[in-house]
C-alpha cells in the first residue's frame, strides 16, 4: 500500500501531521512522521512562549529540529502560530504595553520568526483563535490593547516580513456554519475588501465522533468562494476511552466525512492531523476520559481511521 503522502502528492494536496520535535528521538514516531506525511506542523515549538520566552531572547532549538527534519524528508512546514492569547509568555500578556509598544513587540516577534524561516515555511497561522463561541472577539492582550484591528495589523506585519508567505487565520469550532464561523467569514470578507493580505483560513477540526458538522462542506465552500484557501489544520476526532471497535469504525466514517468535505471543494488545500499517535495526543490531558482521536494507536498500529484517510485520498 502506498503511504498517505504519495496519494496526497498525486492530488497536489497537503497531508500533514503535527509533530513534537523531542519525540523524534523515538524512531517509530519519526518513521511514521517521515514516511506517511508530506507536511509537518510544530505542535508547540513555534509558539511564542517557546520561541521568545523573554523579550529579545529567542530559542530556536525545537523549531529548527523539525524544520531540518522536514527538509531531510522533503516535506512542507506549516507555521503555527504567531499571534495567539495562549502559550503566550507573561512578559507579553502582563507586560502593560501601550498600543505602540505592543505593536513594536508584535512586529519584532513576527519579523524575527518569519524572517528566520523564510523559504522553509511558506504557510503561517498568523492569528489563532480570535473568536468566542458566540462570534464576538475573544479577550486577549492584543484585542484589549489594539482593538479588533490587531488582526489586520498582524497580517500586514507578516506580509512585510515575508511577502511570499501564505497568511492564515486559524480557529476551532468553525468547521460547520454557526455563529463563530459566521464571524470568521465576516472578518475574512472585510479584510479582503480592505486589501489586507489574507490568503486562507484554517479550520482546526478538533471534532467528536458522531458530531462532524453536516454543513462542513458548505462552510468550506463559502470561504473558498471568497478566493481563500481552506486547510483542515488540526484534525482529531475524539471519543470516550477505552474506545470500542464500534466507536473506532464510527470514527473512521467521520474521518472519511472530513476528507470528502475538503476534497469536494476546489480551494481546500488538504488536511493536517494533530499528532502522530493516540499515545502522544493532547486530547486526554484536556478532555479527561476522552482520546483515541488519531489514525495510529499508542503502539503505532494503524486504526480504521488510517484506512479511511487512505481510501479517501
Ligand atoms: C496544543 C498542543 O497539542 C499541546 O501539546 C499543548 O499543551 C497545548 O496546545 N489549538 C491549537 C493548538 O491551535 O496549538 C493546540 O495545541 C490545540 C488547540
Amino acid at each position: 500500500d502506498p503511504p498517505l503522502r504519495d496519494l496526497a502528492d498525486q492530488q497536489g494536496s497537503r497531508m500533514g501531521v503535527a509533530v513534537s520535535a523531542h519525540l523524534l528521538d523515538d524512531p517509530r514516531y519519526a518513521e511514521i512522521a517521515a514516511t506517511q506525511y508530506n507536511s509537518v506542523t510544530h505542535e508547540n515549538e513555534l509558539k511564542w512562549e517557546t520561541v521568545q520566552p523573554q523579550r529579545g531572547q529567542f530559542n530556536w532549538s525545537g523549531a529548527d529540529r523539525l524544520v531540518d527534519f522536514a527538509r531531510a524528508n522533503d516535506q512542507d512546514v506549516y507555521g503555527h502560530t504567531l499571534v495567539w492569547h495562549s502559550q503566550l509568555p507573561s512578559w507579553v500578556a502582563d507586560g502593560g504595553f501601550s498600543a505602540p509598544q505592543l505593536e513594536q513587540v508584535m512586529d519584532d516577534h513576527i519579523s524575527t520568526v518569519m524572517g528566520r524561516y523564510a523559504g522553509d515555511i511558506d504557510y503561517w497561522d498568523v492569528v489563532n483563535e480570535a473568536f468566542n463561541e458566540n462570534g464576538t472577539y475573544r479577550d486577549s492582550v492584543f484585542h484589549r490593547t489594539l482593538g479588533p484591528d490587531y488582526i489586520a495589523t498582524s497580517l500586514e506585519m507578516a506580509h512585510e516580513a515575508d511577502p511570499d508567505a501564505r497568511l492564515f487565520i486559524n480557529d476551532y469550532n468553525v468547521e460547520g456554519i454557526n455563529a463563530k464561523s459566521d464571524a470568521l467569514y465576516d472578518l475574512a470578507s472585510s479584510l479582503l475588501d480592505r486589501g489586507v493580505p489574507l490568503h486562507g483560513v484554517g479550520l482546526q477540526s478538533h471534532l467528536i465522533v458522531g458530531q462532524v458538522p453536516s454543513s462542513m462542506q458548505a462552510n468550506i465552500q463559502r470561504f473558498a468562494d471568497l478566493g481563500l484557501e481552506v486547510i483542515i489544520t488540526e484534525l482529531d476526532i475524539r471519543t470516550t476511552t477505552p474506545a470500542s471497535e464500534q466507536q473506532l469504525q464510527a470514527q473512521a466514517a467521520d474521518y472519511t466525512r472530513v476528507f470528502q468535505a475538503c476534497q469536494a471543494v476546489d480551494g481546500c488545500g488538504g488536511v493536517t492531523v494533530w499528532g502522530v499517535d493516540d499515545g502522544h495526543s493532547w486530547i486526554p490531558d484536556v478532555f479527561p476520559g476522552q482520546g483515541a482521536a488519531l489514525p495510529y494507536t499508542a503502539n503505532y498500529q494503524v486504526k480504521p481511521a488510517y484506512w479511511a484517510m487512505h481510501e479517501a485520498l
